[in-house]
């Protein structure tokens, strides 16, 4: 792995410990981010202990502009340079759109949409100054094809799919990569053909960033979901997500 210093957001619980722990194995000095500072600590405890890496944690409630500002300024202070950022933290509501509390919908875009684009933006400028640095934008393969009960989710991964590819295009050139992770239902110690490990899940988006590729569907699986929701017609993708969606199946927008 050739990055020293990464920022994870997310990184108390699920995927984003996986990024951690990965980072930390190859030597990435860390900056953890997430709202709960006591399970931060004990990652970053349990990660200086194994792996002799300096770990920073910042507690940050993403949806909240102050706390969002502190992780912009640490991701543009030329003093401590940034040169890996995963944004990772995201939020799942789901549900008939009209009877969900608008509030949690809004929220729910401020995190997994609004602040990754802050976010990327401010990692962005001083990595293409640099000209080295790399982006993982987790998205999800939920934000291939519409989905009913998580309108929002799905909407707001597809921009985060688009907006991350596109920028990609602009800052390559730069010597500077942007890579959209889609997960499909993942989860640790179930793993099968239908669920991945997070761990998996982690080391190909690694991989994929470090490869310069903008996109990274993990998983056999769910690269043939994306491949039917982009190639079949809208109708047979919107009846066939209506069928998952009233059958309760594990796809990845009905993860606990
Ligand atoms: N697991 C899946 O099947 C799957 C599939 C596709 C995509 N994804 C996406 O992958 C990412 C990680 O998923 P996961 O399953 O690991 O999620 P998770 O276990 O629910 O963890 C979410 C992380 O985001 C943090 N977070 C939530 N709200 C936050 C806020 N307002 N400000 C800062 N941090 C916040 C949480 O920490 P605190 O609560 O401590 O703040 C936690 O560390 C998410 O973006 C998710 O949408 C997951």
């Amino acid at each position: 792995m050739r990055y020293r210093t990464a920022l994870v957001t997310g990184a108390s619980k699920g995927i984003g410990t996986y990024f951690a722990a990965e980072l930390a194995e190859a030597g990435t000095s860390l900056v953890l981010v997430a709202r709960r500072v006591e399970l931060l600590e004990s990652l970053a405890g349990e990660l200086r202990e194994r792996f002799q890496v300096e770990v920073e944690v910042l507690p940050a409630d993403l949806t909240d502009p102050d706390d969002l500002t502190a992780v912009q300024e640490r991701l543009t202070d030329p003093e401590r340079p940034v040169d890996l950022l995963v944004n990772n933290a995201g939020a799942l509501t789901t549900g008939p759109f009209a009877q969900l509390p608008l509030d949690g919908e809004i929220r729910q875009l401020e995190l997994n949409v609004m602040a990754l684009v802050r976010l990327t933006h401010s990692a962005l400028g001083p990595m293409v100054v640099r000209g080295r640095g790399g982006v993982v934008n987790v998205s999800s393969i939920a934000g291939e094809a519409p989905t009913p009960y998580s309108a929002t989710y799905c909407a707001g991964y597809a921009f985060v799919t688009n907006f991350s590819q596109s920028v990609h295009m602009e800052v390559a050139e730069h010597g500077v990569h942007v890579t959209a992770l889609l997960p499909g239902f993942t989860a640790p110690g179930a793993d099968g053909p239908r669920i991945q490990h997070p761990g998996q899940v982690v080391r190909e988006a690694l991989g994929a960033l470090v490869a310069g590729k903008p996109l990274c569907i993990p998983g056999g699986r769910n690269k043939a979901a994306a491949a039917f929701a982009r190639l079949a017609p809208r109708s047979v993708v919107r009846s066939v997500m209506e069928g998952v969606a009233s059958a309760g199946a594990p796809t990845e927008a009905a993860r606990p």
